[in-house]
């Protein structure tokens, strides 16, 4: 990648997403609320002037809000059939898409490929197609379209068809799958899917590793990439946001009530995840106890603190995580707590507050998933870390890339590896850890989401 000038800001920008930049919760007494999210995507258009943000009504608040007409300037959400959006969400996008790019299918039981799938592979058809068919009403002669993620793998193609004139990007935020594991799928939807894709003039990728599986499927199964560029945009932590978030009041009162839940003088080892198969949260939990076990000394001396939002609880195998989750540290809680002492301070609930204070206090960062993106804890925590932190880092996760020589990396799947590096974290010198904080902090800033999303809206119209 090499630097350009910056993209003409007067030309219109166009984003779909599944999940959009404002949701809205419906009152008992019919008032509706509307709630605001941030992350890379809002914070790059940010510097947009003339843009349009397409998402799809996610409940029944934003198909109300919808229906009365009630939304954001510049903020188009579909009201898409509730079963078709189901069927493409829950039952193609986060059940086969997301387990295929995350290689989280476990033998003999999955997957498989029946009526029923093609059933839902209809829908998800469908719910594209409504994406594809917005953008090109909206879309000015020309205009920059930069569509997001496994939800919408098939816009870019639909689109082109409607509207050759425009300029298609594809982002992944997720893995891709390495071409034996993306084979899984029937060959007719495997293809589809690498043609929806290919219809963008580029798509883009969070990591080399994952544009590289992109471009093996497609060379393997297609015989190319045909006329779409591959990029590589390496998402980063938004510093600036962080530290002035991470120092509010309401931050600090929780840093507070954590401290006292520790207890004075212990060491933390710290995680924040989605309720998320892929981040493998009870692997990290059985690396704790095994710890506990094999290292009797850091009893009553370390608190594992896990944070978990939840997500995707209309589907059992997620409510099932979550179960397990909690089974697990109240196992630990049980044989190994003692009356002044709670080794696992779990806390299934969203609060970003709780989550920055976490990330000031802890010693001990534990990201260790099967398979990630990216993941952002693991840049966002050095960069807002009080006194140093000690990151054990899955290889497997796309911040690796960047983060991995200044973290101890662990295979996840490794529970005695991710033990002993749980040790070795621990006992890092103070000197070390401060150090290697600082460097991967740096590291972490180094693509601030604005500048993430010029980047790509740069290139998109330069290619
Ligand atoms: C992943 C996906 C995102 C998604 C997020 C949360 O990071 O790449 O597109 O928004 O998970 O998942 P959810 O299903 O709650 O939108």
């Amino acid at each position: 990648y090499e630097a350009q000038p910056p993209a003409q800001p007067s030309a219109q920008v166009l984003v779909a997403s599944n999940r959009g930049p404002v949701s809205y919760t419906l009152g008992t007494d019919g008032s509706l609320d509307a709630k605001r999210g941030g992350g890379g995507l809002v914070s790059g258009l940010s510097a947009i002037d003339d843009k349009l943000w397409v998402c799809a009504a996610l409940g029944d608040g934003d198909r109300e809000a919808v229906r009365r007409g009630v939304g954001e300037p510049g903020v188009r959400m579909l009201d898409i059939d509730a079963d078709v959006h189901a069927d493409a969400y829950n039952g193609i996008a986060n059940s086969v898409l997301w387990f295929v790019h995350h290689m989280l299918y476990q033998t003999p039981l999955e997957p498989v490929f029946d009526a029923e799938f093609r059933r839902q592979w209809a829908s998800y058809e469908a719910y594209n197609r409504a994406f594809a068919e917005a953008l090109a009403e909206e879309a000015g002669q020309g205009a920059a379209v930069l569509v997001q993620d496994y939800h919408l793998a098939l816009v870019p193609g639909m689109l082109r068809e409607l509207r050759p004139d425009l300029r298609i990007g594809h982002f992944s935020h997720t893995p891709w799958a390495p071409v034996d594991y993306f084979r899984l799928l029937p060959d007719d939807i495997a293809e589809q899917l690498l043609h929806g894709i290919l219809g963008a003039d580029r798509a883009a990728f969070l990591t080399r590793r994952w544009a590289d599986a992109f471009i093996g499927c497609c060379t393997q199964i297609l015989g190319g990439t045909g006329r779409t560029r591959i990029g590589v945009h390496g998402l980063g932590a938004d510093a600036d946001f962080l530290r002035r978030r991470a120092h509010e009041a309401d931050v600090d009162e929780r840093m507070a009530a954590l401290r006292e839940q520790t207890g004075p003088g212990r060491r933390t080892i710290v995680r924040v995840d989605r309720t998320e198969l892929s981040k493998n949260i009870v692997r990290g939990l059985f690396a704790y106890r095994a710890l506990l076990d094999e290292r009797p000394e850091w009893r009553e001396r370390v608190v594992h603190v896990a944070f978990a939002y939840p997500s995707r609880q209309d589907l059992a195998v997620y409510r099932d995580y979550t179960a397990e989750v909690r089974r697990v540290a109240d196992e630990i809680n049980a044989v190994y707590g003692t009356e002044g002492w709670m080794p696992v301070v779990l806390h299934v609930k969203d609060d970003f507050a709780r989550s920055l204070a976490a990330y000031r206090l802890a010693d001990v960062a534990l990201v260790n998933p099967i398979r990630d993106g990216m993941n952002l804890v693991a840049k966002e925590i050095p960069v807002v870390s009080d006194h140093g932190c000690a990151l054990v880092l899955s290889r497997e996760a796309g911040a690796y890339e960047e983060l991995g020589s200044d973290a101890v990396v662990v295979n996840p799947y490794d529970v005695s590896a991710t033990a002993a590096a749980l040790h070795e974290a621990l006992t890092m010198a103070e000197d070390e850890r401060a150090a290697r904080t600082e460097r991967l902090a740096a590291a972490a800033v180094a693509l601030p989401p604005q500048q993430w999303f010029l980047d790509q809206l740069d290139a998109l119209r330069r290619d």
